[in-house]
């Protein structure tokens, strides 16, 4: 059932350009504007929200943060993201006018499924994002997204992720139209970007493995791993992080670019690996501070492993490895980004000869808090 492949997690990482045409299969009308019919929250309950709260765990909860970049810049109305294990120990302030988003690719984890039900106690509602028909999260919440991911199996989420955000933005997208905070057009203009995806994430598939191949031949010593990223890159910067701690057991650490000097940058010693997330250049300063920032860490005898747009030169000198992503919006990024991550965790932790499926003491549904 892996398909040829070795792992389920490798056969579910090439899986997902079709996971992600699937996730937004049906939901773009005849006019490019947004479908999104199961929504069953009523459009007048819809205007009323004043404020998202996105409650997750793990790599779902990464998903959110992305998302919130997203949903606060479309929308306006202000977006939290929180640990489903964190929320309902701190007397959450959530009121009927409060929409809970719960992310769970398998709709079971018990943190995530107390967490909902608090916020329904507290008359909130809650739009349930999950991979699994018929689980427990989605039959709880009064709303549903569904990604269309397929089943699965490996223990780490992969294309869990990547419809996980797509289905958030389209989400976000919806939210935008019915508050009328973005018009039709721009609305239009977002949705294309999500259909030329799938051949973008494939494109990074064919163009980055037997890079990420080579890298984790490289780097499989390497006590420590460290990934930076700003922005929507920050929330990649802790997935790639997660995903390799996970998988190689080893130790990882995402940290946002902008908190380097604040003291992660005093771990840096020679040849530490640190990857490094550009943004695409555009009108705003990140993607010239994400550069600055591989300088100085370079400076101080990191080993830097740099993705960035295809045709972007300027971390070029910086870079010992230069990973090259196609050039999306900085919204559309994440999507791209994350894959030679996990392509590269899931190399290491082969050539360390782990059970990458089913990595030591972890389960894939967690049901217990
Ligand atoms: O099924 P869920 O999306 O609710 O699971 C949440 C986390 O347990 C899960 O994402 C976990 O962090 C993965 N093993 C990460 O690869």
């Amino acid at each position: 059932e892996k398909g040829g492949y070795d792992w389920f997690m490798r056969k579910e990482i090439f899986e997902q350009p079709k996971a992600v045409a699937d996730t937004l299969l049906g939901r773009l009308g005849e006019d490019g504007e947004l479908v999104l019919d199961e929504v069953r929250i009523s459009t007048d309950e819809l205007r009323r929200i004043d404020k998202i709260i996105i409650i997750a765990c793990g790599t779902a909860s990464y998903a959110g943060l992305v998302a919130k970049y997203a949903i606060e810049h479309w929308t306006r109305i202000p977006c939290e993201v929180e640990l489903a294990s964190e929320f309902r120990y701190r007397d959450p302030i959530v009121s009927p006018s409060t929409l809970v988003v719960a992310i769970s690719q398998s709709g079971e984890t018990a943190d995530t499924l107390m967490a909902i039900r608090h916020a329904q106690q507290q008359k909130a509602k809650v739009l349930a994002i999950c991979n699994t028909n018929g689980s427990t999260i989605p039959r709880e919440a009064d709303a549903v997204i569904y990604t269309h991911a397929g089943p699965e199996i490996a223990v780490a989420s992969t294309k869990g992720f990547l419809t996980q955000v797509v289905a958030c933005y389209l989400l976000g997208l919806y939210l935008a139209q019915v508050h009328g905070t973005k018009f039709g057009d721009e609305i239009k203009a977002v949705l294309a970007e999500l259909e030329a995806l799938p051949g973008q994430i494939q494109h990074v598939l064919d163009s980055t493995t037997d890079q990420a191949r080579e890298l984790a031949q490289e780097l499989v010593d390497a006590p420590s791993v460290l990934f930076l990223g700003r922005h929507v890159g920050y929330p990649i910067a802790l997935e790639g992080a997660l995903k390799l701690k996970e998988l190689a057991y080893i130790h990882a650490e995402g940290f946002a670019a902008g908190e380097l000097k604040h003291g992660p940058i005093a771990l840096i010693q020679d040849r530490l690996p640190m990857f490094v997330v550009v943004p695409p250049r555009g009108r705003d300063m990140l993607h010239d501070k994400v550069v600055s920032n591989i300088q100085e860490v370079r400076a101080r005898g990191a080993r830097t492993i740099v993705l960035a747009e295809l045709d972007d030169s300027e971390p070029r000198p910086y870079a010992d490895t230069l990973i090259r992503l196609p050039s999306v919006s900085t919204l559309l990024q994440p999507m791209l980004a994350i894959v030679p991550l996990q392509v590269f965790a899931c190399e290491l932790a082969t050539l360390k000869g782990h059970d990458v499926d089913q990595p030591r003491n972890l389960a894939k549904s967690v049901t217990v808090e």
